[in-house]
């Protein structure tokens, strides 16, 4: 068992316990200790250089990754990921629009406001760089993220044929094939222009 194992069965068992107090959780950026928290324990494994990269692009200034900790453990129960700019500028402009995604709470950790902290922590994040705009993707099977977002602010602009791929931790090439709904929210502030 790894370290990041025991840790997020603790969580897990203080829920379990009934111990659901708000001030149990911290939202925090990513650090490289992390990284193996991110993999939930083989379930995103897959993703593993992919969220090497991402790290390495917050180090650099191009990306940023907030964690949901649980405090009490250390364990990560979830996550989200900030990109300033895109190649597609629907997405994000590097100016006014950022793009937010790889939104994920633990499945026990679910529907106790954690998503939508760390969403809201998100937003605040592009604040703080004059951004005005925070766009993200929800797959359209996802009905259920779809209303949280629409409950938050957010509406759809377009649709995405959601077709990308990445190398796996094995080094082989996957092809993923994820239609989605792009959607955007006007977040307060940003740069005050109209
Ligand atoms: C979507 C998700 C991040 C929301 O996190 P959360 O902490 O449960 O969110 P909150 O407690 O702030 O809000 C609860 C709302 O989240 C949504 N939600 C809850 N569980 C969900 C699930 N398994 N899948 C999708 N949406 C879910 C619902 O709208 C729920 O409200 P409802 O109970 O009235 O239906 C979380 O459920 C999750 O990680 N789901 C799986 C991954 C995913 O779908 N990510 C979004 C990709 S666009």
């Amino acid at each position: 068992m790894t370290a990041q194992t025991f840790r997020n069965e603790a969580a897990e068992a203080a829920v379990g316990n009934g111990r659901r107090e708000a001030n149990e959780f911290a939202i925090r950026p990513i650090e490289e200790k992390d990284l193996p928290g991110l993999e939930w324990d083989g379930v995103y494994l897959h993703f593993r250089r992919l969220f090497r990269q991402a790290y390495e692009d917050m180090r650099i200034g191009t990306r940023h990754l907030l964690m949901v900790e649980h405090t009490p453990t250390g364990g990560m129960v979830g996550q989200i990921f900030i990109q300033w700019s895109s190649s597609d500028p629907r997405f994000a402009d590097g100016t006014r629009r950022g793009y937010l995604y790889a939104l994920r709470i633990k499945p026990a950790f679910r529907c106790r406001g954690l998503g939508t902290r760390i969403l809201a922590a998100a937003e605040n994040e592009l604040h703080r760089r004059g951004m005005d705009t925070a766009s993200i993707g929800v797959e359209k099977d996802n009905p259920r993220a779809r209303a949280l977002y629409e409950r938050l602010g957010y509406r759809v602009i377009a649709e995405d044929p959601g077709r990308w791929s990445y190398v796996d931790h094995e080094g082989n090439i996957r092809e993923v094939l994820e239609p989605a709904w792009l959607m955007e929210k006007r977040i307060r502030g940003g740069h005050e222009e109209d």
